[in-house]
């Protein structure tokens, strides 16, 4: 544990002469850590695994073997975007495995938030594995691990009240046989975004928002059944084109859908439609400890509202969700 604690004494990087500081050390670090041996990375595209990539190639070149695996949880239009920009643009040595079914069977009936995680996190772990075996001489498992998710964790573990435990900190198997690095584990998530400006990474790839590891899977609520997730996914991505068209993508932290299991009665060509509600999740923070409510303008949520009830199957009313953190958590799971 002693070095998963943030030293006292580091400053908070803030600028390009601390985050190229940062990088140096942390090539070095990595270079001595790993050799001559391989590394594998589960680049999920998100800004934290995308820093790592852009860190461990800096490090060690084509030692690294990028895993992208689309575990069915994405959003939508993702995976096809990591394989445009790191298989093709950056010429990175990217794997694509498509594991919906095998995630997507594994977590039917599941409903519990914190067994979600586990299984989630157990599923990457074990494809690696797999993965690894097939290549040679893979020693290493690279992974995005923040400082928020290593907080977290440790209040987990000390058996204070757990706020939730971040998939690829608590979900790791005991069988693990990598050995792990985790390049920005003391750095929270302001900092991560300007040691990847500084890394060179594109500024809409650094400042996209946060995805969280279980992806989707958190955010359909209790048991994931497919109808849910499709919806989910289609409501996700019309509140995402709705907050670009509108100029609020750069200001708001994360945004997103979650759907509850629960159906309302509602009204629809007018027959009865019974369908499940589409939460809107607003919110601004700097490292995501607290978050408050980002104002949404009114013509917007009309706007999101008449085209999910329009567009999306099984969807018959959205909410706004307008607590802060605390008391609610940023996810609902
Ligand atoms: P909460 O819900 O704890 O979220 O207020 C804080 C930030 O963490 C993200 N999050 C996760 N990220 N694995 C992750 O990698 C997880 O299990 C997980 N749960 C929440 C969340 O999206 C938000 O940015």
């Amino acid at each position: 544990m002693e070095n998963n604690v943030r030293p006292e004494s580091m400053a908070r990087i803030n600028n390009f002469e601390l985050a190229n500081k940062f990088i140096d050390e942390k090539v070095a670090e990595i270079r001595k850590q790993v050799g001559d041996k391989k590394v594998l990375l589960a680049l999920s595209g998100g800004v934290d695994s995308s820093v790592v990539a852009a860190l461990l190639i800096k490090a060690i070149g084509k030692q690294l073997v990028c895993v992208h695996v689309n575990h069915g949880l994405m959003r939508k239009g993702e995976s096809e975007q990591v394989i445009e920009i790191f298989g093709k643009e950056m010429d990175a040595n990217l794997v694509y495995i498509d594991a919906t079914d095998r995630y997507l069977n594994k977590l039917a009936g599941v409903a519990d938030p914190e067994t979600k995680r586990k299984i989630i996190g157990a599923e990457f772990i074990r494809i690696f594995e797999e993965e690894a075996r097939k290549l040679e001489g893979i020693a290493f498992l690279a992974q995005g691990t923040i400082y928020p998710d290593i907080l977290e964790s440790i209040k987990a573990a000390e058996g204070k009240k757990a706020v939730k435990s971040h998939h690829n900190v608590g979900g790791l198997p005991e069988d693990l046989q990598f050995e792990l690095v985790e390049p920005i584990k003391l750095l929270f998530k302001d900092e991560v975004r300007v040691v990847g400006e500084a890394l060179g990474l594109p500024h809409a790839m650094v400042y996209r928002q946060p995805f969280p590891g279980p992806g989707l899977g958190v955010r359909c609520l209790g048991a994931i059944t497919r109808d849910r997730l499709e919806a989910l996914r289609e409501a996700d991505a019309i509140l995402r084109d709705e907050f670009d068209k509108n100029g609020l993508a750069e200001k708001v932290w994360q945004y997103f859908i979650a759907i509850p299991n629960i159906k309302s009665v509602g009204v629809k060509d007018e027959s009865r439609y019974e369908g499940w509600p589409a939460i809107i999740r607003a919110v601004n923070t700097k490292d995501a400890m607290t978050a408050t409510i980002e104002e949404i303008p009114y013509p917007v949520l009309h706007k999101v509202t008449a085209r999910i009830t329009a567009e999306v199957e099984g969807i018959n009313r959205v909410l706004y969700d307008l607590t802060p953190k605390p008391t609610g958590t940023i996810e609902w799971e």
